[in-house]
């Protein structure tokens, strides 16, 4: 059981970040990465979809039969998470509660704020005080303009909302945003403590093989494997910034 893969599926290609932190703290572990590049992105749309769709994926990495499963989307999070722990009777993670802790640990004002998807923002996961959805900016990202003009005026004018609210501290609630977190930084001033919510997961997670013996037993870096429900030659190029190393011959298409 516990030689058995992690499985974790994001709407897209941005849980990748997510992937890239827990091979970080567990480099022996083997995993399976399922991103619906077909149906992406979910944060545009009603909870029922996401839910169908999220069971759809979370379904295909049960039959994979992987030990535990991380929900490295927000947007699903926030839709989605109980009817899949309702449904799948293993270890679930999400990239929501993690965040939430690790931002009330580092938070001096207790003044804390969440950006994400509208779907994510609206659904009210976060529970937060000070929120806003941020629609553009996975287009930006997945066109791989994470550096552009562009991208910085529309990023001012969805941060001026945080402007006079002396945040301390911002939750990223959306897989795709630590690629611009040197952005949001430069707006919001680089005091900010910006939490990235896959970092949160890799070590909720990480905590929780250890505590319950379920670690990988081998001693050699673990086996990857890439799954996604479209491809494009454009795919692969995000996907490598997203998980900051190479993935070209090690990603297969699927049908769900
Ligand atoms: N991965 C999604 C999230 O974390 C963003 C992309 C989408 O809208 O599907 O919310």
């Amino acid at each position: 059981m516990n030689n058995r893969p992690i499985g974790i599926f994001d709407s897209g290609l941005g849980g990748l970040t997510v992937v890239k932190e827990i091979i970080k703290l567990l480099p022996n572990e083997d995993i399976i990465y399922l991103g619906d590049t077909a149906r992406v992105p979910y944060g545009t749309r009603s909870k029922e979809t996401v839910t169908k769709f999220s069971l759809e994926d979370a379904k295909f990495l049960f039959y994979k039969k992987v030990k535990c499963m991380v929900m490295a989307c927000n947007t699903a999070t926030a839709l989605a998470e109980s009817e899949l722990r309702k449904q799948f009777h293993i270890p679930i993670f999400d990239v929501i509660s993690p965040a939430i802790k690790d931002a009330k640990k580092i938070s001096k004002t207790r003044k804390i704020g969440v950006i994400g998807t509208s779907a994510t923002i609206h659904s009210g996961a976060y529970n937060a005080s000070f929120s806003k959805a941020c629609p553009l900016f996975v287009p930006f990202i997945e066109e791989g303009e994470v550096n552009s003009k562009a991208l910085r005026i529309v990023a001012k004018e969805y941060l001026s909302e945080f402007k006079n609210k002396k945040i301390d501290t911002l939750i990223m609630g959306c897989t795709h945003y630590p690629i611009i977190k040197n952005i949001i930084k430069s707006i919001l001033g680089t005091k900010i403590n910006l939490v990235n919510p896959g970092e949160s997961v890799a070590k909720e997670m990480s905590d929780y093989l250890i505590k319950n013996s379920m670690l990988n037993s081998q001693k050699t870096i673990g086996k990857r494997s890439y799954f996604v429900t479209d491809y494009t030659e454009h795919f692969i190029k995000v996907a490598e910034m997203f998980l900051g190393d190479r993935i070209k011959n090690n990603i297969k298409k699927v049908i769900l």
